[in-house]
């Protein structure tokens, strides 16, 4: 596949995904709900809608796909995922966590609204995803729905993203005097802070299609490859990429006393690691044969992005 028919899929699977958020973060109120504050869902749609590669959706997708999922129960569960993401964005964000004005080309919520807004529609758009991925529209087996959430909660939380911030945020010093990390403790806190969730939109496909053993085994090593690789590139944009291409502040990384592969092994080093890590993902992807030559390409898109 090559990178413009690549670009064309990923584009399509985001209008898809942008439309479905627009339909999920309308005003209505639903079964069990009072009613939903007007500036609360602003704060929501603000941090959800109009902007974001959508790149965990696509993969959800993409590897729903490989199992022969059908695509409107794959493309619902990358909407949960999805507004996970957008949860974390805004929270990292936060004065008290990364102090961002930027996000998407757009002023960060707590900046186009408060910090008490952006705290709530943080809370409020990850309580939303789990909301979501428990509908019966995301598979008619509870079962899966059942394995879905649990995986999720787990990719997010303490042993997920949520401990992965915890450790990027203590590795700039602020809880103990700063201690510099090895290579393999940088590894272990990307692949919670960013990993997990793109691990996760990799194993939902396979959730979803309910696939066997080896099979899980072998898209779960392409889910850790690529998400290992997704937070370095993130690290070279930081000091190579520039602010209007990416949407949000660039060079922020060194200021702040981010541990960053990139800070440790140099820009040519962060780049050879990440070369390892797509050969590595063609490698786990091998059983797949040509049906997975979407998720190759997405690889390589991990690598080369420019935003
Ligand atoms: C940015 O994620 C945050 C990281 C995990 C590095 P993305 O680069 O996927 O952000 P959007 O969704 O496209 O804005
Ligand atoms: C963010 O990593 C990871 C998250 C869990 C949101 P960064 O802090 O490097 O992401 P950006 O550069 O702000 O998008
Ligand atoms: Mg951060
Ligand atoms: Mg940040
Ligand atoms: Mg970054």
């Amino acid at each position: 596949m090559n990178a413009n028919d690549f670009a064309d899929r990923l584009t399509a699977t985001a209008a898809e995904t942008e439309a479905l958020l627009e339909r999920l973060l309308d005003g209505a109120a639903l079964p069990g709900e009072t009613a939903r504050p007007g500036r609360l869902l602003d704060a929501m749609r603000h941090g959800a809608l109009g902007g974001g590669k959508k790149l965990r959706p696509f993969l959800v997708a993409e590897s729903a796909a490989l199992f022969g999922v059908a695509r409107a129960g794959a493309l619902l569960a990358g909407c949960a995922l999805e507004l996970l993401h957008c949860y974390s964005l805004v929270h990292d964000d936060l004065p008290a966590m990364d102090n961002d004005d930027l996000r998407r080309g757009k002023p960060t919520v707590h900046k186009a609204f408060d910090e008490a807004t952006a705290i709530l529609a943080g809370d409020a758009l990850l309580t939303l995803a789990f909301d979501i991925m428990a509908r019966e529209a995301v598979h008619a087996d509870a079962q899966v729905r059942i394995a879905l959430v649990g995986a999720l909660a787990r990719a997010s939380g303490i042993g997920g993203m949520a401990g992965g911030q915890m450790l990027d945020l203590a590795a700039e010093g602020r809880f103990e005097v700063k201690r510099a990390l090895s290579e393999s403790e940088i590894v272990t806190l990307q692949a919670m802070k960013t990993g997990a969730l793109i691990r996760f939109a990799c194993d939902a496909g396979a959730i979803l299609g309910q696939a066997d053993t080896p099979a899980r085994a072998s898209i779960a090593r392409y889910g850790a490859a690529i998400g290992q690789a997704f937070q370095i590139a993130d690290d070279l944009l930081d000091v190579e990429g520039d602010s209007a291409a990416l949407g949000k502040a660039a060079g922020k990384d060194v200021t702040a006393g981010k541990a960053t592969l990139v800070a440790i092994l140099g820009v040519k080093g962060a780049r050879a690691k990440l070369d390892q890590l797509i050969a590595e993902a063609d490698a786990a992807l091998a059983p797949f044969g040509a049906k997975a030559d979407t998720l190759r390409a997405t690889a390589r898109f991990i690598a080369e992005r420019r935003n």
